[in-house]
């Protein structure tokens, strides 16, 4: 499964690259308005940093204006994914860029009938968010089995984007479902590499070392 970091932080961005685990970005309005820099800008900063898809996400409702807004953040660097949300006019944009060449990460799925209205409009990513599903009460993760199951069976090209994730858990039962990449928060990343077992592990193995081999 590949690992994009679900952030418009590039100090985050630039930690989570130092690791080389980091396989693309995803971005929202909300996470782009948190760093309070125009979107053009902000997105030309985190593909310098990150080699690998960027999702930039629309602002525009209608589907004339989404696309012409995709055309021009696809046209800020070559690995630009265009995210537009499932709506009628983010699945009529979707299938008028896909046809342009333009990748398109469609976001806001909560159900297996929106992932296959997103697949047969040629998208590139379709974005389920897990947690979202699990704060009313539902269990988000059988959305990303269901979507994979989908695709399967048509031999759909449209990757499975599990996105929403909150936690470890979420991280690895995403890849159990097969989803082809989970985008995390950067804290949810770092919480990857917890292990107390490594910790008194590695502990144990310095203190054992030092002892024979420090001088007296
Ligand atoms: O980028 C979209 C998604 O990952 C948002 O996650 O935690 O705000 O539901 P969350």
């Amino acid at each position: 499964m590949k690992l994009f970091l679900d952030t418009a932080n590039l100090d985050e961005l630039r930690a989570g690259a130092k690791w080389g685990i980091v396989d693309g970005v995803t971005t929202n309005p909300s996470l782009i308005a948190k760093e309070g820099k125009p979107i053009k800008e902000q997105i030309a900063a985190i593909c310098d940093i990150v080699d690998g898809p960027i999702s930039a996400e629309v602002v525009a409702v209608e589907a004339k204006a989404m696309i012409a807004e995709g055309r021009e953040l696809a046209k800020i660097h070559k690995n630009i994914i265009v995210k537009v949300p499932l709506i009628r006019d983010g699945i009529e944009a979707c299938s008028a860029l896909s046809k342009e060449g333009i990748r398109v990460n469609v976001t806001l799925c909560f159900s297996p009938a929106q992932a296959l209205l997103a697949a047969k409009a040629g998208a590139y990513f379709i974005s389920p968010f897990v947690g979202r599903l699990d704060d009313i009460g539902a269990t988000g993760m059988d959305l990303v089995r269901q979507i994979v199951a989908i695709y399967e069976n048509y031999d759909f090209e449209t990757q499975v984007l599990a996105a929403s994730l909150r936690g470890p858990l979420h991280v690895v039962e995403a890849s159990l479902a097969g989803a082809h990449i989970g985008t995390l928060p950067f804290k949810v990343l770092d919480s990857l590499f917890n292990h107390p077992l490594t910790d008194k592990g590695l502990d144990q193995f310095l203190k054992d070392y030092n002892k024979a081999f420090s001088k007296k």
